[in-house]
C-alpha cells in the first residue's frame, strides 16, 4: 500500500520528478535491461538524457521475468520516493503461446474462448513481469488495404464490442490488486484509427461525429464499461485535430461524457507527431496541446520532459494538469499492488513452468480450429486418410503463421501445416514449396508438379508474409503475389483436387485462387498451433465453424465494402431499377466476394420456421425472434445463428442490416434446436442528425440466419410512446 495518502506523496515530489512519471521509454533506456544502453534506430533520435530516462515512470516492453525484476530493482535503488515502474507491452493475441490474430478470433464468434485466450495471455505475461497490455485493439475496420485489420475483430460495431468486453475480462479479471494472474488492459487506438483514408496507415481520417459515434466508438466504450484501465491515443486526426492533442475527443467525450478517469497514453511518438501533422509548431507546443488534451503518459518522445517545466514556470500550463496525470499513474501502480510488491507476479520459475504450456497450446489449437473459415468446398474436404497428400506452397512448412504482433512467440516452435499432417499416420505425404511468398522459379514449380503428380490430392498452402500486414503493412493490391497465382495455375493443370489453405492478415481479392481450387480454407495467422488446427480441419477431426467478421471484396476497386451499407437513392436491385442509372459498377458486382457472417461447414444447416412473437413492439415491451435450426448433414457441427435488424425509415439513412445478437450452437447430425433472441426498443436506437441517441416508432425488419446474406425479412412495428400510453 501507499505509505501515505497519494496527495502526500505527490506533494513531496519535485516538478521534475512529477514530469518524469509522465514519460514511457523502451527497456534499453533503463539500468538492468538486457539491452541497457543499446539506444539505436528510432530510439537514438529521441535525444533522451540519462537522468530523464532514469526517472521515467514506465517501461515499454521487457523480455521476461528476469529483465523485468532487474530493471525494477535497479530503478528503485535510485528512486527517491520508491515509486515503482509500470511495465507495459503489446500482448495482443498471446504472450508466448500465440493465439490466432484478432481478425481470426472475430471469425470464431466465440467470446468464451476469446476471453480464455486473453486470460492465458495475461497469466503468461504476468509471470514474465508485465503489468499492462496495450490491448484490446478495438478499431472498426472496413478497408483491407490497411495492414492492421489483422489486429481488429472486424467491421461490425456490435461484434467488436462483445469481443472487446471479452478481452478486457480475460486480461483484467475482477480484481487486479488480488489476482496476480491478471494484467491491466489498455484499449486502443482512440479513435477511429481503422478508418485511415485509402487504407494507408497513419493517413487522415475523415468522418462525421454521427458516424464516429454510430460505428467507430461503441467498441472502445464497451471496453471501458468492462473496466479497461487505460486508453491509448491514435496517430490519426479526428475531425482535423490529431487525437493526441484533441481536447474534444479526450476531455469532452472520454473524460466528461464517458466519465473515464484512467490513464491516457499516447501511441508511439504521437505527442511529437503533432508537429508533422501541422498543429504544433514545435515540441513545446506539442507538449502543451497534449497535456491540455489530457494525455497522461508520453510514449517514446520527450516533449514532456523537455518543455512541461518551462511551460508551467512561464504560466502557460497549469501544474494541476501534471498533478492529475501523476495521480492517475500512482493510482494504477497502487491498484496493481506495486507499492507492496514492485515485482508483482514476475517469477522465473513460474515462467518456465507456465509459459507455453501444453494446456495453453491446446486452447490455442481449439481457438484456431474455430477461427478458420471454410469459403469453398466442392467435394474435396474433409480429406480421406487413405489419400496420398501433396502439401505444396510457401506456407507448406512455414512457421511465419503467428502474425505481426507476436514478439514473444517463436516461429520455430509454431506447428506448420506439414508438421501437423506428419503427426497423423497418413499413407504418404509429399511436399514442395512451389514458390516463395513473393519470388519463385521454374525449378520450384517443376518440383511442385513432381510432388503433385504422385499425389491423390493437393493441399496448397498460400498467403502473405506477416510483415505484409500489421502496422505500416498497407497494400494497394490485396491479391496474393503473382508467383503464388502462377503456382495455382500450374497446380490446376495437374488435374488433381486442390484444397487451398490461406495464411493472411487481411481479406484478400481471391480471384486467381477461388475459381481454380475445389476448396478454400481461410486460416488467417492461426498462431502457435496453426498446423495442428488446420490438420484436424482438413482431416475432418474438427469441423470448420468460422464466419467472416470482415467482408472479402470482389476486388480492391470495391473497397470499402461492408454488410451494413445504406440503400442509396438508386439501389441496383430495386424492382423498378433502370438498366444503367443505378448505383453500380460497370465491370464488377456490388456485392463482396464473401460477405460478413459467411462461412461453410462440412455439414449443412437449415434455418426454418423463423417467426416473431408479435408484429408489434411497444416501447416498454419486448418481442422474440426465433427459428428452428437443423443439422441436415452427416457431420456434427457448429452454426452461428445471427440476428439482424433493418429500420425501414429513419431520420437519417439506416443500414440495410445491423447485427444485434448471435448464438453459436452445436448440432449433431439430424438434430434441431430452437434459437430465439429478444428485441426491445433499446436495440433500435441510433444517432440522429442532432446526435440524440434514440429510436423512432415505425416499421422494421428482423432477419435470422447463418450469414448476413439471403435472409427473409420478418416485419414488425415499434409503436409511438403516446400510442403506448393509450393502451
Ligand atoms: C505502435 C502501435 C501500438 C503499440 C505501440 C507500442 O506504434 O501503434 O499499437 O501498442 O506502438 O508498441
Amino acid at each position: 500500500m501507499l505509505t501515505a495518502p497519494r496527495e502526500t506523496l505527490l506533494a513531496s515530489m519535485t516538478l521534475d520528478e512529477k514530469i518524469a512519471q509522465l514519460l514511457q521509454l523502451a527497456a534499453p533506456f533503463f539500468k538492468g535491461s538486457e539491452h541497457e544502453g543499446q539506444i539505436t534506430g528510432p530510439l537514438a533520435g529521441l535525444g533522451i538524457s540519462e537522468s530523464t530516462a532514469a526517472a521515467a515512470g514506465s517501461v515499454l516492453g521487457a523480455s521476461g521475468a528476469k529483465e523485468s525484476i532487474s530493471i525494477q530493482k535497479a530503478y528503485l535503488e535510485e528512486s527517491r520516493h520508491g515509486i515503482p515502474l509500470l511495465i507495459m507491452a503489446d500482448i495482443i493475441h498471446g504472450y508466448k503461446t500465440i493465439f490466432p490474430v484478432p481478425i481470426a478470433i472475430g471469425c470464431s464468434w466465440d467470446t468464451v474462448l476469446a476471453e480464455e485466450s486473453a486470460a492465458i495471455a495475461a497469466l503468461e505475461a504476468a509471470v514474465s513481469g508485465i503489468h499492462v497490455t496495450f490491448a484490446p485493439m478495438a478499431d472498426l475496420v472496413r478497408d483491407p488495404r490497411w495492414g492492421r485489420v489483422m489486429e481488429s475483430t472486424g467491421e461490425d460495431p456490435y461484434l467488436n464490442s462483445v469481443f472487446a468486453r471479452a478481452f478486457v475480462r480475460g486480461f483484467q479479471g475482477k480484481n487486479l490488486t488480488e489476482d496476480l494472474s491478471k494484467i491491466a488492459s489498455c484499449v486502443k487506438h482512440f479513435a477511429a484509427y481503422g478508418a485511415a483514408e485509402g487504407g494507408r496507415d497513419y493517413n487522415t481520417v475523415n468522418m462525421s461525429e454521427r458516424e464516429l459515434r454510430e460505428l467507430y466508438l461503441p467498441a472502445y466504450k464497451a471496453a471501458l464499461e468492462e473496466g479497461a484501465e487505460m486508453v491509448m491515443t491514435s496517430f490519426n486526426v479526428v475531425d482535423g485535430v490529431p487525437a493526441t492533442g484533441n481536447k474534444w475527443l479526450m476531455r469532452k467525450l472520454l473524460r466528461e461524457e464517458w466519465q473515464f478517469n484512467g490513464i491516457l497514453i499516447s501511441d508511439w511518438g504521437a505527442v511529437k507527431e503533432q508537429i508533422p501533422h501541422g498543429t504544433a509548431e514545435d515540441e513545446k507546443e506539442a507538449a502543451k496541446k497534449a497535456i491540455e488534451a489530457g494525455v497522461d503518459i508520453e510514449m517514446m518522445t520527450a516533449c514532456y520532459p523537455g518543455y512541461l517545466k518551462e511551460l508551467i514556470e512561464e504560466g502557460s500550463v497549469n501544474e494541476g494538469l501534471v498533478d492529475e496525470a501523476v495521480l492517475r499513474i500512482l493510482d494504477l501502480k497502487e491498484k496493481l499492488g506495486l507499492f507492496d510488491n514492485p515485482y508483482r507476479a514476475a517469477d522465473e520459475e513460474k515462467e518456465q513452468e507456465i509459459v507455453f504450456s501444453k494446456q495453453h497450446r491446446d486452447t490455442a489449437r481449439i481457438l484456431a480450429e474455430k477461427s478458420c473459415v471454410l469459403l469453398k468446398n466442392e467435394g474435396v474436404l474433409p480429406l480421406q486418410k487413405e489419400q496420398k497428400i501433396a502439401v505444396i506452397g510457401p506456407f507448406a512448412d512455414n512457421g511465419d503463421i503467428l502474425g505481426p504482433w507476436s514478439w514473444h512467440g517463436s516461429k520455430e516452435d509454431a506447428v506448420t501445416v506439414l508438421a501437423g499432417l506428419q503427426k497423423k499416420n497418413l499413407p504418404e505425404i509429399l511436399t514442395a514449396q512451389g514458390s516463395h511468398i513473393e519470388t519463385g522459379s521454374e525449378e520450384m514449380l517443376k518440383e511442385a508438379e513432381k510432388a503433385a503428380e504422385q499425389a491423390d490430392v493437393i493441399v496448397l498452402a498460400l498467403g502473405e508474409a506477416s510483415e505484409m500486414s500489421g502496422e505500416a503493412g498497407s497494400r494497394a493490391s490485396i491479391q496474393l503475389p503473382p508467383v503464388q497465382l502462377q503456382l495455382v495455375q500450374r497446380m490446376k493443370a495437374m488435374k488433381k483436387p486442390i484444397a487451398a489453405v490461406l495464411f493472411n492478415g487481411r481479406p484478400l481479392d481471391l480471384h486467381g485462387v477461388i475459381e481454380h481450387c475445389d476448396a478454400v480454407l481461410e486460416a488467417w495467422f492461426p498462431g502457435s498451433e496453426g498446423g495442428d488446427a488446420i490438420t484436424n480441419l482438413l482431416l475432418g477431426e474438427a469441423n470448420p465453424s468460422g464466419k467472416l467478421s470482415m467482408s472479402f471484396p470482389y476486388s480492391a476497386g470495391q473497397i470499402p465494402v461492408y454488410y451494413n451499407n445504406y440503400n442509396t437513392g438508386r439501389p441496383k436491385d430495386a424492382p423498378d431499377a433502370q438498366e444503367r442509372y443505378v448505383s453500380q459498377y460497370l465491370d464488377i458486382p456490388n456485392e463482396p466476394l464473401f460477405p460478413f457472417g459467411f462461412g461453410l461447414s462440412y455439414t449443412a444447416f437449415d434455418c426454418s420456421h423463423a417467426s416473431l412473437s408479435s408484429e408489434i413492439l411497444s416501447p416498454q415491451g419486448e418481442l422474440t425472434v426465433s427459428a428452428q435450426v437443423t443439422n441436415t448433414g452427416e457431420y456434427a457441427g457448429e452454426e452461428v445463428v445471427q440476428l439482424y435488424v433493418q429500420d425501414l425509415s429513419g431520420e437519417v439513412v439506416r443500414p440495410l442490416k445491423e447485427l444485434k445478437a448471435f448464438q453459436k450452437i452445436e448440432l449433431a447430425p439430424g438434430e434441431t434446436k430452437e434459437v430465439s433472441f429478444t428485441l426491445s426498443e433499446k436495440d433500435l436506437r441510433y444517432y440522429h442528425s442532432d446526435l440524440s441517441f434514440k429510436s423512432d416508432a415505425g416499421k422494421f425488419h428482423a432477419f435470422i440466419g447463418g450469414s448476413s446474406r439471403d435472409l427473409a425479412p420478418l416485419s414488425f412495428e415499434l409503436l409511438h410512446m403516446k400510442e403506448e400510453d393509450m393502451k
